[in-house]
């Protein structure tokens, strides 16, 4: 019994060091679920969180009955709509009272009891839930910031005593880690706010910048990922591509808003937005603004070394940068310009391609920008 008790001890603290090293809220929810099936033996678990007022259901594991049913038909099922945080249900009872809830019969909760159990997920699936234990996802502060659902557990009558403090004790870790990466993710959501405001003010005069700004964003990340990055190299440079013009800041309205072509000399201005750029941006504190410095003063750098601002070639141009440049390219082509209609997706890609082929960007980045893109 006291190994069984160390061994669970220990999962519970390795448990605790893989949650709290999860960012992604998606993620993390998936492992939580996960480690809570393995530890406490449970057939399937499932995750509600607690979102204005109401529990909103977020994840669903059981491997029986996705065998079963399939994950179309589990989709089905759980095409759940919020549970009210109040006795009527066990999941609500639990976040409710803020303690777990054991119900070793689903099929046979006294009438006296004021949760009900919801029969029709069985109705729908087939499946035969036999017992539940909800347990509450609790703060250090004391709020309900969700509740796990245990389904089918082995051994229910063993979910007392010290192992029903465990589950306690797992849910507190849960809820510390969902709690801390919904702060980080709204965290994350400010800084990127503060970041397309500041790269909005480089371009204040052009009406579609906002909108250009976030699709950088989404066309560089999506480009990262299909180029096989890591999720925070396509999180980086989600975030610092907006900044990319920042340097126009320094660029004289009459040069920066002229209708007609530019002149050699003014074409030369327009060009140090690069350097500009990297001037604000320089000596940064972060990797963020590391990677931000790097696309302001790269992004028009060509991979045969004939861009500018300094001709750099290859490799040498960091990779985020070659990334923002096809990315920005590929939004140019794509977008209405007072004198030009967009061209179809099609033709872009095409274009793209071509610019890699005569030496404008990375053809490893461009392969990648192609399997993301022409599929699209
Ligand atoms: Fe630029």
């Amino acid at each position: 019994m006291k190994a069984a008790q160390n061994a669970l001890l220990e999962a519970l603290v390795d448990t605790g060091i893989m949650l709290s090293s999860e960012r992604s809220i998606d993620a993390l929810l998936e492992r939580t679920v996960d480690a809570a099936r393995e530890l406490f033996g449970a057939e399937g678990a499932s995750l509600y969180l607690a979102e204005e007022g109401s529990l909103n259901f977020k994840i669903f594991r059981n491997p029986a009955l996705e065998e079963k049913i399939g994950p179309d038909g589990v989709r089905e099922t759980y095409r759940m709509r919020p549970i009210a945080i109040c006795p009527g249900s066990i999941a609500g009872y639990a976040a409710h009272s803020a303690a777990p809830l054991v119900v070793a019969d689903v099929y046979d909760i006294p009438a006296e009891a004021p949760y009900r159990f919801n029969t029709s997920f069985d109705e729908l699936s087939g499946y035969r839930t036999r017992n539940v234990a909800a347990q509450p996802l609790v703060t250090r502060g004391g709020g309900v910031v969700g509740v796990l659902q245990l389904v089918n557990v082995k051994d229910v009558r063993a979910l007392s005593g010290p192992l029903l403090r465990a589950l306690g004790a797992f849910g507190a870790q849960a809820a510390i880690a969902v709690e801390n990466t919904l702060l980080t993710d709204k965290l994350k959501r400010s800084q990127y706010e503060t970041i397309t405001r500041l790269a909005a003010a480089a371009e204040l005069k052009d009406p579609d910048t906002g909108d250009h700004i976030r699709r950088i964003s989404d066309y560089s990340r999506r480009i990262a990922i299909a180029a096989g990055l890591s999720s925070d190299d396509a999180e980086v440079v989600y975030y610092a591509s907006p900044l990319h013009d920042v340097g126009k800041i320094a660029i004289p309205d009459d040069i920066l808003l002229k209708p007609g072509k530019l002149t050699d000399d003014e074409w030369l201005v327009m060009k140090t937005h690069t350097t500009a750029g990297a001037e604000i941006l320089k000596n940064p504190e972060s990797a963020l603004v590391a990677a931000a410095h790097n696309i302001a003063l790269c992004h028009h750098e060509r991979y045969d070394g004939k861009g500018y601002p300094g001709g750099v070639k290859g490799d040498d141009i960091p990779l985020l940068s070659r990334i923002v440049s096809v990315a920005d390219v590929f939004d140019a082509l794509t977008s209405r310009r007072p004198y030009k209609e967009p061209f179809p997706l099609e033709t872009a890609v095409e274009m793209i391609v071509s610019g890699a082929e005569k030496g404008q960007f990375d053809p490893d980045v461009v392969n990648a920008f192609v399997r993301e893109f022409a599929a699209t």
